[in-house]
């Protein structure tokens, strides 16, 4: 059945499969492909694969950071955990499900933090009618994330571990220092070996609650990587235009996504994320998440209400009007800082920067 959001390993079932067949190179235990492989899977790789008669390309899925992957693969094939950390919409998410199905083939064994995360739903707990008809039989225990990633030897992904509280995330030390799991309730045999190729991929959003919260004790257990915002425009710009076109495939709509539109998009992202513009002027930084995935929901918005409502063709002040509610989402007043940046630098551009911006202005009567 296809879903809206298939899996990674699904996705590109296609291109995992080639890569396996065509890896030579030596492997963690239990890993699926070599690192070498997983590196080309994620960063992709200019030659095409042979598999079952047929060519298969390998495609870019990450950008911006060549060396945060490897180092990346590197922490997992060894004896700590790797956690992601980064402003919202930097991809961290995506990166973590890209390593286990690359490594795994199996990114769904997660465990989603909150504040209502406990120490059950991570480790494990019980069937209650099976535990009282039969005892703590292994057949009464139901398994959760961390049980499941220790007992086949594959990865526990752990999103948004700073969300959880410091006790639950504490209980993570033992199982990645021992790499054992205990189970109390099955006496003397309580104890869940890890099998090889067991490790844990946390996220964590900078703008949660602190990643400085977590014990010392969980961070020496992790590797750090910092996941920061795509600093290129063209790049962004192309990284909007291949996802929204996947979701807008993915929602049965196929109107053509309209390139200076997108570029227009990823300029006034980028900048009003970075507090300047191309020329260098300094300008008003709202305090809103100016993300890549924002901007990516802005114009799928725009694009969905242009087909269901309109001609197919994307309009300004759709566009104007979805990117207020991005910007109004968490502080009104990050209307002005949008609408200083429409008097002074959008007005420029509209009469030197082509039809697009003069359009952009011009919608500027959606900034209410
Ligand atoms: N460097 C990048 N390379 C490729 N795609 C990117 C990159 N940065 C952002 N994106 C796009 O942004 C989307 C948002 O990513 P994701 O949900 O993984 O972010 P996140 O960092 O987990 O955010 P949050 O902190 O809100 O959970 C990705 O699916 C991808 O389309
Ligand atoms: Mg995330």
């Amino acid at each position: 059945m296809q879903s809206i959001k298939p899996l990674m390993e699904d996705l590109y079932e296609g291109e995992l499969n080639a890569l396996e067949a065509n890896d030579s190179f030596p492997k963690p235990p239990n890993w699926r492909l070599s690192p070498r492989a997983v590196r080309a899977f994620i960063l992709g790789q200019d030659e095409p694969l042979p598999w079952q008669g047929k060519e298969v390309i390998i495609s870019r899925k990450f950008y911006g950071d060549d060396p945060l992957v490897e180092r990346a693969i590197v922490t997992l094939a060894g004896n700590r955990g790797l956690l992601l950390i980064g402003e919202p919409g930097t991809a961290k998410t995506m990166l973590s499900e890209l390593l286990s199905a690359a490594i795994c083939r199996n990114s769904r064994n997660t465990v989603q933090g909150t504040a209502a995360t406990t120490e059950d739903t991570i480790k494990y707990s019980w069937n209650y009618a099976l535990l009282l008809a039969k005892g703590p039989v292994r057949e009464a225990l139901v398994p959760g994330p961390l049980f499941v990633g220790m007992e086949q030897g594959i990865f526990t992904r752990f999103e948004e571990l700073t969300r959880c509280p410091q006790e639950v995330q504490d209980s993570l030390i033992s199982v990645l220092s021992d790499k054992v799991l205990n189970i109390p309730e099955f006496g003397e045999q309580g104890i869940l070996p890890a099998r090889p190729g067991f490790n844990i991929i946390a996220t964590a959003n900078t703008r949660d609650r602190g990643v400085n919260e977590m014990s010392s004790a969980l961070k020496r257990r992790f590797n750090f990587e910092t996941v920061q915002p795509i600093k290129d425009v063209k790049l962004e710009a192309e990284i909007i235009e291949s996802q929204v076109t996947r979701l807008l495939q993915a929602s049965g709509v196929t109107p053509e996504v309209d390139r200076t539109i997108v570029e227009l998009l990823a300029t006034a992202f980028h900048e009003l994320r970075e507090g300047a513009t191309a020329e260098g002027k300094r300008i008003d930084q709202p305090s809103s998440v100016m993300s890549t995935a924002e901007a990516v929901s802005v114009y799928y918005q725009s694009a969905m209400d242009a087909y269901y409502y309109g001609n197919g063709y994307v309009k300004m002040d759709a566009l104007v009007r979805y990117l207020t509610g991005t910007i109004a989402k968490e502080n009104r007043d990050d209307l002005e800082k949008l609408r200083s940046y429409f008097r002074s630098i959008v007005k420029q551009r509209s009469q030197t920067g082509g039809a697009a911006w003069q359009a952009f202005f011009e919608a500027r009567k959606q900034l209410k």
